[in-house]
């Protein structure tokens, strides 16, 4: 399925990648506040750092200094956490004014997401509270008031959603918290349901919490709260699609290294491309045609397309 990215996103993700100045990916040695959120094995997953300078006597007032994250996942994953550290920079001195950033924040600071990659924002918003937490154990700030008390105590409980390892009581927040009023509003925030569906309609599921948060929801509003799926694009759509991809994502980070693509034909699935310039004599192209190349495009479109060098 092809993704509607906004430039926003796409820009955030080059220059992310690309390493230019001002971007916050990286580990950091020794942070004051660390957490992380998602898992590699459910396909996106950040690890999120800050840095403080302290305050001698209030650690209300410790000053955040410098913001870094790891990201494995998609252009939205590694977009959402280049925005957390950019509206980071912009809303919030201390840690405590951090907790004020919502996924929201992050939306809206990317140009908007599409609601299958919401989760990308919450993923980031989760590791940015998860930071702040473990900050404020080391420096002995009592967070009650400021965050829900099941929150400071990690959501251990039921897991509902063993394909995302998602848990009962942290599903029962974000639901509130995010207004989430259907199974699939559930599935684009926090990926629980995406898997197996085991979860959705299970007693005790995703469908049973939804119904005691907000009262039981009949199944036609429950259909009429399901996205239509979008139209299959026509080849000429496929066509302009793929051309756009290569365009502003893959080229520019063949281009870093002195190579280049050229897209030869589409037909139906297939997708016959040749790499160019230092790329075309790189030992390692086949792995780039694979790992990046392939990969992007399969992660824009869908599983079954299938990249051919020629
Ligand atoms: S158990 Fe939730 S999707 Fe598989």
């Amino acid at each position: 399925m092809p993704w509607e990215y906004s430039e926003k996103v796409l820009q955030l993700f080059r220059e992310a990648v690309q390493g230019s100045g001002g971007t916050h990916m990286g580990e950091l040695e020794a942070p004051d506040g660390f957490g992380e959120h998602g898992s590699i094995v459910c396909g996106d997953a950040l690890r999120f750092a800050f840095r403080v300078k302290r305050h001698p006597t209030d650690p209300t007032r410790d000053i955040i200094t410098e913001a870094h994250y790891l990201t494995f996942g998609c252009t939205s994953a590694i977009a959402a956490s280049e925005a957390l550290c950019c509206v980071l920079e912009k809303q919030a001195k201390t840690p405590l004014e951090a907790l004020r950033i919502t996924n929201q924040d992050l939306i809206d600071y990317l140009g908007g997401l599409p609601d299958q990659k919401i989760h990308c924002s919450v993923m980031g918003a989760e590791a940015l509270k998860a930071a702040v937490i473990d900050w404020a154990k080391k420096r002995g700030v009592d967070l009650s008031g400021y965050l829900p008390t099941q929150l400071e105590r990690q959501e251990e409980g039921r897991l509902v959603c063993k394909c995302f390892s998602v848990s009962e009581p942290y599903l029962r927040r974000k639901i509130r918290e995010l207004q989430l009023h259907s199974v699939e509003a559930i599935t684009n925030a926090l990926k629980a349901g995406g898997g197996c569906g085991a979860c959705r309609y299970a007693p005790g599921g995703l469908k049973d919490l939804l119904d005691e948060c907000w009262g039981t929801i009949s199944e036609s509003e429950a259909v009429a709260e399901t996205p239509v799926a979008p139209e299959p694009l026509s080849p000429y759509q496929l066509g302009k699609k793929v051309e756009q991809i290569i365009e502003t994502v893959i080229r520019p980070l063949l281009q870093r290294d002195g190579g280049d693509i050229e897209l030869i034909d589409i037909k139906g699935q297939q997708v016959y491309c040749r790499l160019i310039g230092a790329c075309a004599t790189c030992p390692g192209s086949a792995q780039t045609f694979k790992l990046l190349v392939e990969q992007k495009l399969k992660e824009e479109f869908s599983e079954q397309l299938q990249l051919i060098a020629v």
